[in-house]
């Protein structure tokens, strides 16, 4: 039996972003910038999760376009499709089919707990979707489907990320034996880590300080999407909300001014250098110096990607292709893991499969 399971990888990364429309700048910095960095230092699978998407009514021709935009923004980043793996979710069955086995292992207890659902599901709890509840054990199947190490998340999907684990570790109790019987001694499925750092792991609105920069915020003004132009880049940031203090010289002033603090975030995200080096540089200064020096960096920084993804989009099929040739790839390993995990938990025929 040795050599029937799959070796545990060291270092690979898997992250997912769904496709519901407005990629903004807080999925930029939050997300996307780091998987592009992690393709350096680890095998990446990164995933357009379209089935997550559908746990709240999405439009089938707007699915179909947005899985492509999140697509075409991977790859305008920076995300090498050759060397990582990139696809869409929907055409790997296994992860419908793990999510499964995971609904039988998670308890309702658990799920009861997430605050994305209460948030998400709002007073009408009766009318959310099933999938919406379920939601977690979806992700967790797609995290460990391929068994990776470390996850690049926003800071909102932490409880999310210790639920997979509370997966991961109850899996591999209930099935301790099983596991250990067939050769494997140690966990089956290892307990996977957020990668959570940088200076804009919460980027917030332009227009309140306190409050995330949302694609569902009704002001267009509270967010850079990945598709404005620079004009429009430069506008929003001149009106961006402020306080009319110039911009103070410790790291520890700003946390009183969660405006500033966040340009400042942003700017260092942008830059990539830290809020005390942005700091240091413009210390003393008013708005209206530190917001056109912003605003040119975001220009600088965004423009190149969304003429490449405005590009993309005019070649779906490349785009395509892309995902295809992904989700291929992705279904080599995905298979092997869930013939091993039908074989774990004791359904029959499993091997011949
Ligand atoms: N829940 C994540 C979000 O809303 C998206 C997601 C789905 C994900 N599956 C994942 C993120 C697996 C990391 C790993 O941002």
């Amino acid at each position: 039996m040795n050599g029937f399971y799959m070796s545990q990888p060291s270092n690979r990364v898997f992250s997912g972003v769904q496709p519901t429309g407005n990629l903004h700048l807080g999925n930029y910095l939050g997300a996307i910038r780091k998987f592009v960095a992690l393709q350096e230092s680890h095998d990446c699978i990164y995933c357009v999760v379209d089935m997550h998407a559908i746990t709240v009514w999405q439009d089938p021709a707007e699915l179909v376009r947005n899985t492509r935009e999140v697509t075409a923004a991977f790859i305008a980043s920076g995300i090498d499709p050759s060397k990582h793996i990139v696809f869409n979710q929907s055409q790997v069955g296994e992860h419908a089919e793990l999510a499964w086995i995971f609904n039988c292992v998670a308890r309702m207890g658990w799920l009861n707990r997430m605050t994305q659902f209460k948030e998400k599901a709002g007073k009408d709890r009766e009318n959310a979707s099933v999938g919406l509840f379920s939601y977690p054990t979806l992700m967790a199947a797609d995290i460990l489907l391929y068994r990776a190490t470390h996850v690049p998340v926003g800071d909102d999907q932490k409880q999310h990320l210790e639920l997979t684990r509370d997966i991961a570790q109850k899996f591999n109790n209930d099935f301790s034996a099983q596991i250990a019987g067939f050769g494997h001694g140690e966990q089956y499925f290892p307990l996977t880590e957020p990668v959570i750092e940088g200076p804009a792991t919460r980027v917030m609105s332009l227009r309140d300080g306190t409050k995330k920069m949302s694609k569902s915020d009704p002001s267009d003004l509270s967010r850079i999407n990945l598709t404005d132009s620079a004009d429009d880049i430069a506008k929003k940031i001149r009106k961006a909300k402020t306080d009319p203090e110039p911009l103070s010289d410790s790291i520890d002033a700003l946390k009183a001014r969660p405006e500033a603090e966040n340009l400042v975030g942003i700017y260092a995200a942008l830059e990539d250098s830290s809020k005390q080096a942005v700091i240091e540089q413009f210390a003393g200064k008013p708005f209206s110096e530190f917001k056109p020096a912003l605003a040119d960096l975001a220009v600088a920084r965004l423009e190149p990607i969304n003429s490449e993804m405005r590009r993309l989009m005019d070649h779906h099929d490349h785009v395509d292709a892309i995902l295809a040739n992904g989700a291929n790839r992705a279904r080599e390993i995905a298979s092997q893991t869930m013939k091993e995990v039908r074989e774990i938990v004791g359904f029959l025929g499993a091997r011949a499969r």
